[in-house]
């Protein structure tokens, strides 16, 4: 006899509340889902009122965004003991809908369950924009974040030091470049939030971090021309370890790939108590873009550079809420919509 298993208020509160725990380009969070209880699925719609029109024209960063959220949406629903069907770009008549999470029923005696530390990880995994202590991280937990990456359907590639330099000398010609073009300063600008304002979206101040007084790794400055949101510089770690994610093509389901890789790679760090920040200056550029992927490989399309070590914890940034608002059934499905 099969038994069928029903989606209950609680456990779309905790899938919501995952998905939205998601790093989202200056915290646009711009995702929406709706619920389709009949089918037991959860859409994830992209927000087009929350795109950087001049940071991220293609959308790429935003889709990145999207797919850590769907990231977390899986990982929660095996957490939570069912069994997730992704679908991306479902529907080619509705190029909004981004992505589809079907929960089939509960998982089975064979199904492998997600390991609790990972999905542990997602509130507590925060971006870090603060100096690192410069411990190296070790060996197998770099191969554990390649790996994840790899089971995504991605690549983590680990540079050497000669390598390092070259990833971060085109993050600072990037840097350079936005800083010298107000309307990408101001368009920035709008998506940082002052001490006080209750904004659910956006970088508060106080999470941004300090420049590097060795002027070795070009942090990015979100606050532009104003030089009361900026810190006074800090030594940053002199052995920086980074990683360039990158996909073998550059489709729109590449994009939604690269985000979901993004974030098991996030997760693996933060569950082995290794911080992390993002550098994606040299991506909102199409040739310095091209010139961060790996010399000699033609497959290679860039998407973000993590930065990780150890050091002390991101401030964190706000969310809005991820909790559904229930809704008067529309015939013939009762939707529920959040985000
Ligand atoms: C595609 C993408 C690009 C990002 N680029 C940067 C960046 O260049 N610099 C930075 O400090 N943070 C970057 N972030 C991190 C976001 O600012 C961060 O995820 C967001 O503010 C939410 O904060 P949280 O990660 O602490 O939850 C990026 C995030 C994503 C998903």
């Amino acid at each position: 006899m099969r038994i069928q298993a029903v989606l209950d208020a609680a456990t779309v509160e905790s899938l919501l509340a995952a998905a939205v725990a998601a790093p989202s380009i200056h915290n646009t969070q711009p995702w929406r889902f709706r619920l389709d209880p009949h089918h037991q699925v959860l859409e994830v719609h992209s927000a087009p009122e929350r795109t950087l029109q001049l940071t991220d024209p293609m959308h790429r960063a935003q889709y990145l965004s999207v797919g850590a959220a769907v990231f977390n949406l899986r990982l929660a629903a095996l957490h939570l003991g069912w069994r997730p069907e992704v679908r991306l770009l479902p529907d080619p008549h509705n190029p909004g809908l981004l992505a589809t999470v079907r929960l089939t029923g509960p998982l089975g005696a064979d199904d492998q369950p997600p390991d609790p530390a990972l999905y542990g990880a997602i509130p507590l995994r925060h971006t870090s924009r603060m100096p690192f202590t410069g411990r190296p991280v070790p060996e197998p937990i770099v191969a554990e974040m390649t790996s994840a990456a790899h089971a995504a359907g991605a690549r983590l590639h680990v540079p050497d030091i000669a390598g390092t330099r070259r990833l971060l000398r085109l993050t600072g010609v990037a840097e350079a470049r936005n800083h010298a073009h107000p309307g990408r300063t101001a368009e920035t600008l709008t998506w940082i939030t002052a001490p006080g304002r209750d904004a659910p979206y956006g970088i508060p101040v106080t999470a941004l971090g300090p420049p590097d007084a060795g002027r070795r790794i070009p942090m990015r400055d979100f606050t532009g021309p104003i030089p009361a949101g900026r810190r006074p510089a800090l030594w940053f770690e002199r052995h920086v370890q980074l990683g360039l994610l990158w996909t073998a093509h550059d489709r729109r389901d590449d994009w939604l790939r690269a985000g979901q890789a993004l974030q098991y790679v996030l997760l693996t760090a933060t569950a082995h108590g290794v911080r992390t920040s993002l550098l994606h200056q040299a991506m909102e550029w199409p040739d310095l873009r091209a010139a961060t992927a790996l010399p000699r490989n033609k497959r290679c399309h860039p998407h973000v550079l993590i930065r990780f070590g150890y050091g002390p914890d991101g401030a964190g940034a706000p969310r809005a809420l991820g909790h559904s608002a229930a809704r008067p059934a529309p015939p013939p499905a009762a939707e529920t919509e959040a985000g």
